[in-house]
């Protein structure tokens, strides 16, 4: 679910197969660019235009769903969550992937600068927070067996993360007033003095629930 270009489901394809693997999102232009991506040769392989709050598939119509970086953008990710579950099979898998925003342990010369940031962009998703709420919501949506398991990702140098992330949200941060003009431009020059200088450190956490669906709600 919000498969974006289907990077991963690229990867995960092969490993159901002869199984079908159905990647869906919300964007037009990102399933049509997933389409491209993907080989005519991976023929378990499809993509579809869903919304997640309204998947056009019948009940109990997959075994595993699975998404990545999709929950903290929605306004409502725990009528999506339910959503998900009615088109998982009875014992079918749940596995939702996100970053703990708030957490990320950036290396700023100026500490309170640094602090700030990491709360500014943690505050700029939805829910920036929630892979500490997918514990409990997990088991209240009727899901059992939860489990979740935390990864580490540590970057010594700019990189995608720096390009893709830190850059463009400084950037918006400093557009819509939350951080200076003075201060994005000194938190920027500041990882990339530190990046040549061998002292750019950047630690995020990922972490991986995975559930099982139990029986019926209300049963
Ligand atoms: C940050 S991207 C993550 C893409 C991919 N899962 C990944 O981890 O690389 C979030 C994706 O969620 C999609 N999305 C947002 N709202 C959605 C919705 N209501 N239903 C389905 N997809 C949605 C966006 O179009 C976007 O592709």
């Amino acid at each position: 679910m919000g498969c974006g270009t289907g990077d991963y489901l690229r990867v995960m394809a092969p490993l159901v197969a002869p199984g079908e693997a159905t990647g869906t999102d919300l964007s037009t232009q990102l399933i049509e660019r997933a389409r491209q991506l993907s080989s005519v040769d991976q023929t378990n392989l499809s993509f579809r235009v869903a919304d997640v709050y309204d998947l056009p598939f019948p009940d109990a119509s997959f075994d595993r769903v699975t998404a990545t970086q999709l929950m903290l953008h929605l306004s409502d990710p725990w009528t999506a969550l339910d959503e998900m579950r009615r088109v998982l099979a009875p014992e079918g898998r749940v596995a939702i992937a996100e970053w703990d925003w708030d957490s990320t342990c950036l290396a700023v010369t100026d500490r309170d600068l640094g602090r700030r940031f990491t709360h500014l962009l943690c505050d700029q998703m939805h829910h920036g927070l929630i892979v500490r709420e997918l514990t409990w919501r997990l088991a209240a949506h009727g899901f059992e067996q939860v489990e979740v398991v935390p990864r580490v990702q540590i970057s010594r140098d700019l990189g995608a993360a720096f390009e893709w992330l830190i850059r463009p949200a400084t950037r918006e941060l400093v557009r819509t007033g939350a951080l200076s003009e003075a201060d994005g431009t000194r938190l920027l020059d500041d990882l990339r003095e530190r990046a040549a200088t061998g002292r750019y450190f950047l630690d995020r956490t990922y972490y991986v629930a995975t559930a099982v669906t139990g029986l019926p709600l209300g049963r």
